[in-house]
């Protein structure tokens, strides 16, 4: 490979995702409760499906986001890694024999052959409290309607009307045509990236204007990344990914958007998005140059 000019925009984004991702993982390390006691088995669960080797994407659009919008760091990294705790626990569920039925996550195995299923569930179920624990703590802010309303839209996030309710759609094949794949990605995948983004725009009181640039940026995004995840399960390799590939989805019969649109296509409509998720940020000026480069990075990822 080519290595970048060490002052590329290109660069500044592995960089900074590399940082925020190493800040996140030591931040959870320090939130999630010890693996000790007779419920050790659990905690140590949490900890083994919370802090393995994820990309902390969705804390990387929160933290810089907040860095764009002069937003206290300390405070969305601490909601960060809740929102982390909520995608860690739907990970675990999602592949449980029930649901996705996979062996590996992250390249290891996924935590229920680990464990056993029992645990699986439970660490789940754990994993999420855990992140209301996290956001409601007045280590968070000091302003108690600020840490009611970071917890009220993580629970709507990851809810019957977010990524629950996707799940379900998901898991229930209701969506043979386009519109209805777009529907159940935005509760599946876009409502925990626009929670996101959430953060610092709750964090810093801010108005209309910038939720929607800045929801319309999240929509885009995880809709392309969907997408892209859709085109590496049929065509990414299992080995780089850390996960199954090899046409998992089609092969359970599975509607996705690139069973519906061929890969081709998909392809185009991720691009045609990343324009459009950029153009969202032009109001931010100079200090969204790093949030836009971040989007190629995001999704030409092989993992
Ligand atoms: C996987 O999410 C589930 C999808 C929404 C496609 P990530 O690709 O962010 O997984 P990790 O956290 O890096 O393992
Ligand atoms: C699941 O989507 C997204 C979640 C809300 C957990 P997938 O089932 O496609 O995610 P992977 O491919 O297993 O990571
Ligand atoms: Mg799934
Ligand atoms: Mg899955
Ligand atoms: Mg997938």
């Amino acid at each position: 490979m080519i290595p970048l000019a060490a002052n590329s925009p290109e660069q500044a984004v592995i960089d900074r995702v590399g940082e925020i991702a190493d800040v996140v993982t030591v931040a959870l390390d320090r939130l999630l409760p010890r693996a000790d006691g007779p419920e050790a088995r659990l905690t140590e669960a949490m900890r083994y499906a919370a802090l393995g080797p994820g990309k902390r994407l969705r804390p990387f659009f929160a933290v810089e986001a907040g860095r764009m919008l002069g937003v206290d760091e300390q405070a969305v990294l601490r909601a960060a890694c809740a929102l982390e705790c909520v995608h860690a626990y739907s990970l675990v569920h999602d592949d449980l024999p029930a649901m996705d039925n996979d062996d590996v996550r992250r390249g290891r195995p996924t935590l229920h052959i680990a464990y056993d299923e029992a645990t699986a569930i439970l660490a789940g179920d754990a994993l999420q409290t855990s992140a209301f624990d996290i956001v409601l703590d007045e280590e968070t802010h000091p302003e108690a309607d600020i840490r009611c309303e970071l917890a009220r839209r993580l629970s709507l996030a990851s809810g019957a009307r977010g990524m629950a309710g996707g799940q379900m759609i998901d898991l229930m094949g209701v969506r043979d045509d386009l519109g209805g794949m777009a529907r159940m990605q935005r509760l599946k995948t876009g409502a925990l990236f626009v929670y996101a983004f959430e953060i610092p725009l709750i964090i810093g009181r801010f108005g209309e204007g910038e939720w929607h640039a800045l929801s319309s940026f999240a929509n885009d995004v995880g809709l392309a990344y969907q997408i892209v995840d859709d085109v590496l399960d049929a065509e990414g390799s299992a080995e780089e990914m850390g996960k199954a590939a090899g046409g998992k989805d089609a092969a359970l019969g599975k509607t996705n958007f690139v069973t519906l649109l061929g890969v081709e296509n998909a392809r185009q409509r991720v691009a045609h998005l990343a324009e459009q998720a950029r153009s969202h940020l032009d109001m931010f000026g100079e200090e969204a140059e790093l949030l836009k480069a971040s989007v190629d990075f995001v999704l030409q990822r092989r993992s």
